[in-house]
């Protein structure tokens, strides 16, 4: 992995403060129950817990794509539930997702997929316009380059392997300069060796980039060989959170105890 730092002058420190999050989906299904939880910067929690928990809505939530039903999200002192405007948007700008279906535009090159991720700084006419400024493309450059990646940064994003086009995904995220980084199943696609090997890119550079992650993996041997604390969610509680030196096999059976597989 090529270590040349993406921000050299300014270095992330956001906290992710989750307190009393409640969410209800429309359709009355009680997702989440009082959760809080706090992420410092370079801190990776690792959330698991049955299919169903709500691991996902917890992740929405941390990224302000769905709105609590009651309690608070906090990037440092600005509060997602409550911004809007402009404000909203620059606080949702610095905060960097990967999803398990890695959501690029296909027939676009590997460099378009990851300039993308410098769109959410600008003005909207510019984005309206694609006007690619110089700066944006090295940010996309150098981001790329951190995955390892230069070299297919003019091929279509579809001709590459599913390992390939994850660590797109997570070039985007990184070339938005996030301050917290949240990844929901991100090597469910994955076989496990490529797995593994994506999640230790994505926690290198967390914490290189001190950024505050997340991550929601099902691999309970994996999350529990790089995360720093292990959160365990159930029925849309939380159930535990722990550093996962205190965290065991006979906790983790317990967590999944009687999911239908
Ligand atoms: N759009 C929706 N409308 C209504 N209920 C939903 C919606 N999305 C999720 N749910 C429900 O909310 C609860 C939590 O779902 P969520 O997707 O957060 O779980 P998860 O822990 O991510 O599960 P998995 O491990 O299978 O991805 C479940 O009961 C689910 O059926
Ligand atoms: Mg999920």
């Amino acid at each position: 992995m090529n270590t040349t730092a993406l921000s050299p002058t300014t270095e992330a420190t956001a906290r992710l403060t989750a307190d009393s999050l409640s969410y209800r989906y429309p359709d009355g299904t009680h997702a989440l129950h009082d959760v809080a939880l706090t992420v410092s910067p370079g801190e990776i929690v690792a959330v698991l817990g049955p299919s169903g928990a709500g691991k996902s809505t917890l992740m929405r939530c941390l990224a302000g794509l769905h709105t609590p039903t009651a309690g608070t999200v906090r990037h440092d002192d600005a509060d997602l539930t409550r911004l809007r405007g402009r404000a909203r948007r620059h606080a949702l700008a610095r905060c960097g997702l990967v999803f398990q279906e890695f959501e690029l535009v296909g027939p676009a090159t590997v460099l378009s997929n990851v300039l993308i991720g410098r769109l959410v700084h600008q003005p909207p006419l510019v984005s309206l316009l694609h006007l690619v400024r110089r700066s944006d493309r090295e940010i996309a450059v150098r981001a790329l380059l951190r995955v390892g990646l230069e070299p297919q940064l003019r091929k279509r994003a579809d001709s590459l392997s599913g390992g390939q086009r994850q660590r797109v995904a997570i070039a985007r995220a990184l070339a938005q300069r996030p301050d917290v980084l949240l990844a929901d199943e991100p090597v469910a696609n994955l076989d496990p060796r490529t797995a593994a090997a994506v999640v230790d890119q994505i926690v290198a550079l967390a914490r290189e980039e001190n950024l505050a992650t997340v991550l929601n993996l099902h691999d309970t041997a994996l999350a529990t060989r790089i995360a720093d604390r292990i959160v365990g969610l159930r029925d849309g509680r939380l159930v535990f959170d722990r550093p996962v030196q205190a965290v065991d096999a006979a906790l983790l059976d317990e967590l999944y105890a009687g999911q239908q597989s």
